[in-house]
């Protein structure tokens, strides 16, 4: 059974990754090769877990003992030494990751099983320099951002691993209440990510084309078909519509849809004018300086109040 977590690297995922599993209950160890992240992650746990006490989704009381679960590490080995299971969460490159596994692969008990976060790259080559006993317990486990607040994560089940390795970790997942998703082929962007993407694409053609202002295309997913999905999947939906339906409107409407194979025109041209959204002020919004904190945490606590209702989606 699986009872101590590591966590590599303190960044955006990694510090919400510490923070649930520590509010659950686990022993966890938060390890990052840079000394100032994993301050400020300790310092963002608290605030996160103080804004999950505000909006009563846990107790004031949970905060101190979830904090004094999670131990700081700045030296690798004394993190992941005794752990059972070890995610990464450092940056989305293949080299780094081969050669963090290597290690972990040398730190580690035969036993642990080790984890990825990667959203884009192949499991495959990221085990290429560990033993052929761990490539058995190795897989992905693909949270969403904001890691402490969005229920899924994408779990691969790509052959490498017997049934009874994912059972253990899916277990471990199901006792921190997140919505597992058992992914079969080892393909780019799992599953959520596409869908994602699909919806974007068109998005992102919309606004190209003029067809609707920004407010408005939002407003019409929000209200629209997201507000359904949040509640009943594609599938759901397609059944509940009717195929037949889907047959016509599909064939009707996806033929006039956007079906580039890059990121979109609009979009490449406000990245070169530097309006990367809120971090810098403006995307396809206007974000003044002194009302970026409230909207950030506005979109924190409607995820909040998302993940309350969320007992009723499954
Ligand atoms: N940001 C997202 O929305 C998101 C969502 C899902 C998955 N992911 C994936 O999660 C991973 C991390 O992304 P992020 O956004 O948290 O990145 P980030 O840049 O915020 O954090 C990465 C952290 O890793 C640390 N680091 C670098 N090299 C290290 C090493 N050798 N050992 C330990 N720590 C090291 C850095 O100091 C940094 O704090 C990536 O694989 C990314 O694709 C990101």
């Amino acid at each position: 059974m699986i009872k101590k977590i590591g966590v590599v690297g303190a960044g955006t995922m990694g510090h919400g990754i510490a923070e649930t599993f520590a509010l659950y209950g686990y022993d966890v160890k938060l390890y990052d090769t840079n000394a100032t992240v994993l301050t400020k992650a300790i310092e963002l746990i608290k605030q996160e877990l103080e804004l999950l006490a505000e909006e009563q989704f846990i107790s004031t009381e949970a905060i101190q003992p979830a904090l004094d679960r999670i131990t700081l590490c700045t030296d690798l080995r004394e993190a992941v030494a005794d752990r059972d299971y070890v995610i990464e969460a450092v940056p989305e490159i293949m080299e780094l990751k081969q050669n963090l596994f290597k290690q972990l692969d040398g730190f580690c008990a035969p036993e642990t099983i080790f984890a990825s976060n990667t959203s884009s790259l192949p499991l495959k080559p990221m085990m290429e320099l560990v033993s052929e006993k761990r490539k058995k317990r190795m897989m992905v486990c693909h949270w969403y951002n904001p890691g402490h607040l969005m229920p899924i994560v994408e779990m691969s089940f790509f052959g490498n691993m017997p049934p009874e390795v994912y059972k253990e970790v899916e277990t471990l997942y199901q006792s921190i209440k997140k919505q597992t998703v058992k992914v079969l082929k080892d393909v780019p962007g799992l599953v959520a990510n596409r869908i994602q993407q699909g919806v974007a694409r068109e998005v992102f053609s919309i606004i190209e084309q003029g067809i609707a202002e920004p407010e408005d295309i939002d407003k019409a997913l929000k209200f629209g078909p997201a507000f359904r999905y949040a509640t009943t999947g594609q599938l759901e939906v397609a059944d509940f519509g009717g195929l037949d339906i889907w047959c016509i409107v599909g064939d009707n409407l996806l033929k006039v849809m956007d079906n580039s194979q890059c990121a979109n025109t609009l979009l490449r041209q406000k990245v070169k004018e530097g309006k990367l959204g809120i971090k810098t002020g403006e995307g396809f919004y206007k974000y003044a300086p002194e009302d970026i904190p409230e909207i950030r945490k506005k979109f924190m606590k409607k995820l909040i109040h998302q993940l309350k209702a969320s007992a009723y989606y499954v």
